[in-house]
């Protein structure tokens, strides 16, 4: 197969996938190193002075745009094929990088890493793909801006960013939106600053960012949905391993709810609270579930999960439980028509501004599959209890839409075909081999 290469990962070109109609799922797996932890991992060892190791890293393409974001700013930074990586860190003063510092897909680089960079003394420049360059940049900018930082942007809003760094000063931040890239933006700034800075969520989202910068021997404070870190704090590197992503097992646990003879298996996955909404919600639709040998690895919590499914009731899912729920969601209205009782999806707003416009994607392609769909603007209403044809899919480039209608796919009658399914290396490079795996004909 032909290839181009994307950081280190390999993107396969343009790519067609055929999904034939299944009967079960069942096995075990472990998924991928959890993306999010990833991301921060790598950027903090950036600001420890030292050698940091990480087994069972991310291996999609959006944590490779991070690796060689890091690499640029002077880090040496060493991948092997088994999932270990290695970054020398150079503590808080990172390197001029000599060209532009490429995000590819990734929001989460490029949002997280502005706030590194707002508080280094040289100039940068971030740059995105397509998508990236549409995703809205202001949420990031207007804190980064007020700590003292310079930024410009395409309209005020978009990529690519020109940073000029400076010496940061503290604030006291309330973000409108819920998003833990913008928290963990500011609080890598805040690091970096004077005085103490703190960020108030209008809802609680991943704290990994807060986990991860105390696992880098840093202190900070939680208080309800405020969150604070002194700046001047030296980091200390890491040997961790990345948990299970929890984002890429939702594929699978949302594959087995679909058939009632599956018995699936997931071990080693991530269990953080702000990351497991997901489990109440199929638990709702009907599933059994259980954790099993859930243990503390660096202040995130992980485990095996095991779901059987059953006959559930009507979701509904609205107001602060969204934002913990943010990624899952494609996939959850993407089996929502096979379920007993169907799913009603509100204040998801935030799905428009992603890889993809999400909700018009999902919405798309369950139409074409033949689904009675209602999109509203901020979600979806999808009654439960129809059966699904299959279809020619359009990923819309966007990996959880392509994972998502492969999950969908395995129930409708007859084949569906995706298109521009490569577009799954950007978290989960052997997401199809590994589905293919667990599936029964
Ligand atoms: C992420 C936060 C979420 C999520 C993204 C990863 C993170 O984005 O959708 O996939 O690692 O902090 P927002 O912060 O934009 O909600």
């Amino acid at each position: 197969m032909c290839g181009v290469s994307l950081g280190r990962v390999t993107m396969r070109e343009k790519e067609s996938i055929t999904i034939h109609p299944a009967r079960n799922i069942l096995g075990s797996l472990r998924v991928p190193g959890d993306k999010s932890i990833s991301h921060r991992y790598a950027m903090l060892a950036a600001l420890a002075v030292g050698h940091s190791r990480f087994e069972n890293f991310a291996p999609g393409a959006d944590c490779a745009s991070t690796l060689s974001c890091v690499e640029a700013l002077g880090c040496i930074v060493a991948r092997d094929e088994k999932g270990m990586v290695t970054v020398d860190g150079l503590g808080a003063q990172l390197r001029a990088p000599v060209a532009s510092l490429d995000c590819g897909n990734s929001g989460s680089t490029m949002r997280m890493l502005s706030g590194i960079l707002s508080g280094q003394l040289f100039g940068s420049e971030l740059i995105g793909d397509a998508s990236l360059s549409r995703r809205p940049m202001k949420r990031i900018i207007e804190p980064l801006t007020q700590m003292g930082a310079f930024i410009s942007s395409a309209e005020g809003d978009r990529a690519p960013l020109h940073i000029q760094g400076s010496k940061l000063n503290a604030i006291a931040y309330r973000p409108a939106v819920a998003s833990a890239q913008v928290k963990t933006a500011v609080l890598f700034a805040g690091l970096l600053a004077e005085g103490q800075t703190t960020v108030e969520e209008p809802a609680r989202t991943r704290d990994h960012g807060e986990i991860a910068l105390r696992a880098f021997g840093a202190e900070v404070e939680r208080n309800g949905n405020t969150v604070g870190i002194q700046g001047g704090q030296t980091l200390k590197p890491l040997e961790a391993y990345v948990p299970g992503d929890m984002s890429s097992a939702a594929f699978f646990l949302c594959a087995a709810s679909l058939f009632s003879e599956s018995n699936l298996v997931i071990d080693g996955v991530l269990l953080n609270p702000t990351r497991s909404a997901l489990l109440d919600i199929l638990s709702g639709m009907g599933s059994r579930i259980s954790m099993v040998r859930v243990e503390e690895s660096h202040g995130e919590l992980v485990g095996t999960i095991t779901l059987m499914p059953g006959k559930g009731r009507h979701v509904r899912i609205e107001g602060a439980i969204t934002a913990l729920l943010i990624d899952e969601l494609p996939v959850l209205a993407a089996i929502a028509p096979f379920t007993a009782g169907g799913l009603e999806v509100r204040d998801a707003g935030e799905l428009r501004v992603k890889e993809s416009d999400r909700l018009n994607a999902v919405t798309r392609n369950l139409q074409a599959m033949g689904a009675r769909i209602e999109q509203t603007e901020d979600g979806w209403r999808i009654p439960g209890g129809q059966q699904l044809h299959g279809a020619e899919i359009e990923s819309f480039d966007d990996h959880r839409v392509a994972m998502a209608f492969a999950v969908a796919a395995l129930r409708a009658s007859g084949d569906s075909v995706i298109h521009n399914a490569e577009c799954v290396a950007i978290s989960y490079p052997a997401f199809f081999e590994d589905l293919e795996r667990l599936v029964e004909r």
